[in-house]
């Protein structure tokens, strides 16, 4: 490919990081406090009452606090966790961490998540969590699946990866659940290279993941390097080394602070796809659902049967114009880490049909009017 083509592609997804983002890193080198300290402390503080919630810890990743959640909610070896198989793959790995069996059920094909009836449908004896997921950013319908998992005294945690900035019932998402966990991977909406929460309104449970979190100590790191004469620390239990970094931290305060301006620029691009492509004869955009708001982390298009050519016909016309697209969320329960498994025995029809069928277009902060318009027209052309 030549350099202008490289340079006139469009690709799925770029984080919006500057000036100021690049500052903050500054100052956090020249503190000298580098590792897990107040930057954490500050952009957990600011993270929970942006999200309405009472506690939020930091982690490493989005992969961690789930594991981490799974943990602090007592499930292991013998216990079910119901998961969706449309999502990324850490979704199910965190319950094969703890040793649990992850099974799956399927999805609304509107949405893309989970609800309580593919829930119920795929309940087990042993069903002690479910890990719902709000898609792509797309919030799902969480008060039936609290009602029914109350009721089973089943412990419901969210995997919110993708959707800081979406609404459910005029609320932040993961309000409702027992613990939602959060991704700052750079495909996420804010980013700090690599990076998650944690969030919980359950203060003894939001203190053991602190300690968890840094291999169980007793005593912090933070506090130990804070005072001259360290006290002993104790190892309470076996705990990790899922810190966030006061450098990452810093990253994600001055994002925290872009929010409604990186989520209104999502929203104005998603109104120009959904008014570019009226019309066109089997595709089905993504939208809001009736009780809340996506941040529009991702806009997938479902290619169906009456569109003029195939998903992969489709990607292969936008690749040839220099669009980067990506096929849909994946299912796990096709993958062959966990193909041989008995997952259960709930359908997967809504799963594979849109795992089958979805395309996610480019979308990003700096995507220009240019780009827009070329994506725009190259999916009308393909729909001739
Ligand atoms: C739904 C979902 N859960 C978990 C993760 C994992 O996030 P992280 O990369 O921060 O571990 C992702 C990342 O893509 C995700 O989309």
């Amino acid at each position: 490919m030549s350099q202008e083509a490289v340079l006139a592609r469009i690709n799925v997804m770029k984080p919006l990081l500057g000036e100021e983002e690049a500052k903050a890193l500054a100052d956090v080198v020249a503190s000298g406090w580098v590792a897990q300290g107040p930057k954490v402390k500050e952009f957990e503080t600011l993270f929970a009452a942006g999200q309405s919630v009472r506690h939020a810890v930091a982690t490493s990743s989005c992969t961690t606090a789930l594991h981490l959640a799974l943990v602090v909610a007592g499930i292991g070896p013998g216990d079910d966790v119901l998961v969706p198989s449309l999502s990324f793959i850490a979704t199910a790995n965190a319950v094969t961490y703890v040793g649990a069996r992850p099974v799956f059920c399927d999805v609304d094909p509107a949405t893309g998540n989970v609800t309580a009836e593919t829930i119920h449908a795929a309940l087990t004896l042993d069903t002690r969590a479910v890990i719902v997921v709000d898609q792509g950013g797309v919030p799902l319908d969480l008060d039936p699946i609290r009602e029914l998992c109350d009721r089973h005294e089943i412990t419901v945690i969210e995997d919110a990866a993708c959707a800081v900035g979406s609404t459910y019932k005029g609320k932040p998402v993961g309000t409702r659940a027992d613990i939602a966990v959060w991704s700052f991977h750079p495909r996420k909406i804010l980013t700090t290279g690599e990076g998650g929460m944690l969030t919980t309104n359950r203060a003894d449970w939001a203190a053991r993941v602190r300690t968890l979190r840094e291999h169980s100590m007793s005593v912090s790191a933070t506090d130990r390097h804070g005072s001259v004469l360290a006290p002993p620390e104790v190892y309470l239990e076996v705990g990790f080394n899922y810190r966030m970094t006061d450098l990452q931290a810093a990253v994600g305060i001055v994002q925290l602070g872009r929010l409604p301006e990186i989520l209104q620029r999502r929203r104005d691009i998603a109104s120009r796809y959904v008014a570019g492509l009226a019309g066109l004869r089997g595709l089905r955009l993504v939208s809001d659902p009736p009780y809340g708001t996506t941040n529009y982390q991702s806009f997938w298009i479902e290619v169906l049967p009456s569109f003029a050519t195939s998903r992969e016909g489709l990607m292969e016309k936008l690749a040839d114009a220099g669009i980067s697209a990506r096929r849909g969320i994946m299912a796990a329960h096709r993958q062959p880490a966990y193909r041989w498994r008995d997952g259960g025995n709930a359908s997967l029809q809504h799963t594979q049909r849109l795992n089958d069928r979805t395309l996610i277009l480019p979308v990003f902060h700096d995507l220009s009017d240019e780009g827009l318009g070329r994506i725009i027209s190259t999916i009308r052309a393909a729909a001739t």
